[in-house]
């Protein structure tokens, strides 16, 4: 899968896309994180790529036509192609507060394109022109605002790698995530047995299988019930499951 990044900071990348799990999976060919900065597609003597707004007000907006430049040369888009939105098979993602709230779902069903393009806004904001007749989807992390673009595209290309074949080093490894599955993770333990007094549930250390992975979705259940009891709502639940819920529920119910 190939990430191509259009930004105004590139330096903001490569610590974190050079590091670990993403670093090792570039170097085995099975993701390619091409980062442009939107700079270079400037034909002015100081580069300029952003501009006061019309209409007055504070603050800088990111002009249109570096960025264009820049997403047109990279993605081999003819511009003479470009009315309304271009003709392209790559998805072209602008990260924005104003974007669809990203989660596991989303990171998975990008995970399923062999290339996709993300665009990093700065300054106050990006002229509207490139989200009218550039991009293709927006994409926000989370109802708050940041500086720029360049955190969620980084955030976005982590949960989107993981999901790749072989990019963690456990096959089964992305499978039982927070969120995978619909509901929160169970809890891990490893050695030591006992830690300050404190045990790891017998039942793990007992070897029967079965029961392990029954402990395991009965946690994942009742965390999920105590934490983020709106995820239940769409959650794959078996007979087993509810029966284990209205227990739950029961429970609470003779405490209070
Ligand atoms: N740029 C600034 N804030 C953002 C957010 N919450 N999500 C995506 N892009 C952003």
């Amino acid at each position: 899968m190939q990430f191509e990044v259009f930004t105004l900071l590139p330096e903001a990348f490569f610590s974190y896309i050079d590091t670990s799990i993403l670093k090792r999976a570039q170097e085995r060919g099975l993701i390619k994180i091409n980062i442009h900065n939107i700079r270079d597609y400037t034909y002015d003597k100081h580069h300029v790529t952003d501009d006061t707004p019309y209409g007055g007000g504070g603050g800088m907006v990111m002009k249109p036509e570096p960025v264009f430049e820049a997403v047109e040369k990279v993605l081999d888009i003819n511009p003479l192609q470009i009315s309304g939105k271009p003709d392209s098979e790559i998805p072209i993602i602008l990260l924005t507060p104003q974007g669809r709230v990203f989660n596991q779902k989303i990171a998975k069903e990008l995970s399923q394109y062999p290339r996709i393009a993300l665009i990093c806004g700065r300054y106050e904001g990006i002229d509207e022109r490139i989200r009218e007749n550039l991009v293709t989807d927006e994409i926000s992390i989370g109802d708050y605002v940041l500086t720029g673009g360049e955190l969620p595209a980084l955030l976005l290309i982590d949960a989107v790698s993981r999901l790749l074949p072989n990019v963690l080093g456990d096959p089964t490894g992305a499978e039982d995530d927070s969120h995978a599955m619909g509901l929160l993770e169970y809890p891990h333990y490893t050695r030591p047995p006992e830690f300050r007094g404190n045990k790891v549930p017998d039942v793990l250390l007992s070897g029967d299988h079965a029961k392990i992975d029954k402990w395991r979705r009965e946690q994942a259940l009742e965390r999920t019930f105590r934490k983020r009891p709106d995820m239940l709502e769409k959650a794959e639940l078996s007979k087993d499951d509810l029966k284990f819920l209205e227990n739950l529920k029961e429970r609470g119910k003779k405490k209070d």
